[in-house]
């Protein structure tokens, strides 16, 4: 009996000596690579498209020509459990959707109760808008009622989208532009004085990083009170910019403003805001209109 439980002791004992080495060569292991940054950081903020989220990565005009609408009628029928698209048909736990390309988005629709969160989006349902819509409902406005996880595949959005223009709106699809050639004129576009009160709503979808307040605390991002008009990338209490936003130079003005948030990313290769952007050009009017208010 003795032996035995030696016999036992010792094995156990054995492994446990053999637990502790292999625990401290994998801790050395892991060690080495300490002070490595990782390539991507471990978290996402709920409601934030990342950089490398669908309607960024791949250029929605280009899978816009090559659908189908007869594919995009059968990826609908995911959608019919909640949806109807006839023209006067009625609405269920969705509205109604006919005519919904290039319709203002969350209104009307034979008086359908929308979500606060869906009417915060001012605008109307541009092919853009409704791919990342459609991408993830919940990132597009956090707090929506469509509990619908959304379409990962971009080839069956673009087809479901080009199905819904089939449908009573019949708007003709976005030529793919040329890189960079369709910005300038976006901007121009959004030239026109936009709405502060408006803004501070579209403020709720850059408030998971930034505070506004004066004296407000830095966050993920900087505070962002009296911006519009003070120098890119430095003071803000000390807030650790990237250098790529840092080495810029110059003052935020509307301009500036306007093509920072329509692609941060591509405006600042490098830039620290994992934002995706905004693709209304009113939306991103009265946000700027917001920031110069405050
Ligand atoms: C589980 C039910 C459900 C499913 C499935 C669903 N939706 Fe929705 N959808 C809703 C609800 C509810 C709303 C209203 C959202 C709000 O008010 O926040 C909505 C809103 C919309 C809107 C905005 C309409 C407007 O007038 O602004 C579009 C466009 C839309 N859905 C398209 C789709 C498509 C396309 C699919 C399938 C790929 C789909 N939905 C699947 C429930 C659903
Ligand atoms: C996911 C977090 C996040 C969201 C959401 C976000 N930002 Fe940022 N923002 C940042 C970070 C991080 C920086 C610093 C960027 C850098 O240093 O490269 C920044 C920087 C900025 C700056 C430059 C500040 C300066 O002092 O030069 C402005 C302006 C700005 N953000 C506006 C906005 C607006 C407006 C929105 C919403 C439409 C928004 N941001 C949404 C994280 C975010």
């Amino acid at each position: 009996m003795d032996d035995r439980f030696n016999t036992i002791a010792g094995w156990v004992l054995a492994s446990g000596i053999v637990a502790l080495g292999l625990g401290s060569i994998s801790s050395h292991y892991f060690r080495a690579d300490k002070d490595k940054r990782p390539e991507k950081m471990g978290y996402e903020i709920p409601g934030v498209a990342s950089a490398s989220a669908g309607a960024v990565a791949v250029p929605i005009e280009a899978l816009l020509a090559k659908a189908d609408p007869a594919k995009g009628a059968d990826v609908f029928k995911r959608c019919m459990s909640c949806h109807t698209i006839a023209q006067g048909g009625a609405n269920g736990i969705g509205p109604n959707l006919y005519g919904v390309v290039g319709d203002n988005i969350a209104q009307g629709r034979g008086g359908f109760a929308f979500s606060d969160a869906l009417k915060a989006h001012s605008g109307k349902w541009t092919f853009a808008l409704l791919n990342q819509w459609l991408t993830d409902p919940r990132a597009f406005a956090s707090g929506t009622k469509m509990t619908f996880a959304g379409l990962d595949d971009p080839q069956d959005r673009a087809n479901v989208i080009v199905y819904l223009n089939s449908q009573g709106s019949n708007l003709p699809l976005p030529a793919a532009p040329a890189a960079g050639a369709a910005a300038p004129a976006a901007v121009a576009a959004a030239a026109p004085a936009g709405d502060a009160t408006k803004g501070a709503a579209v403020f709720q979808r850059c408030a998971a990083c930034h505070t506004i307040n004066p004296g407000g605390a830095n966050g993920i991002g900087p505070n962002l009170a009296h911006i519009f008009g003070d120098a890119i990338g430095k003071g803000r209490g000390g807030y650790a910019f990237s250098d790529a936003l840092a080495k810029l130079g110059g003052k935020w003005d509307a301009a500036s403003l306007d093509k920072w948030l329509t692609s941060p990313s591509s405006d600042v290769p490098g830039t620290k805001m994992t934002f995706a952007g905004i693709d209304n050009a009113a939306d991103r009017a009265d946000v700027i209109a917001y920031l110069k208010a405050n």
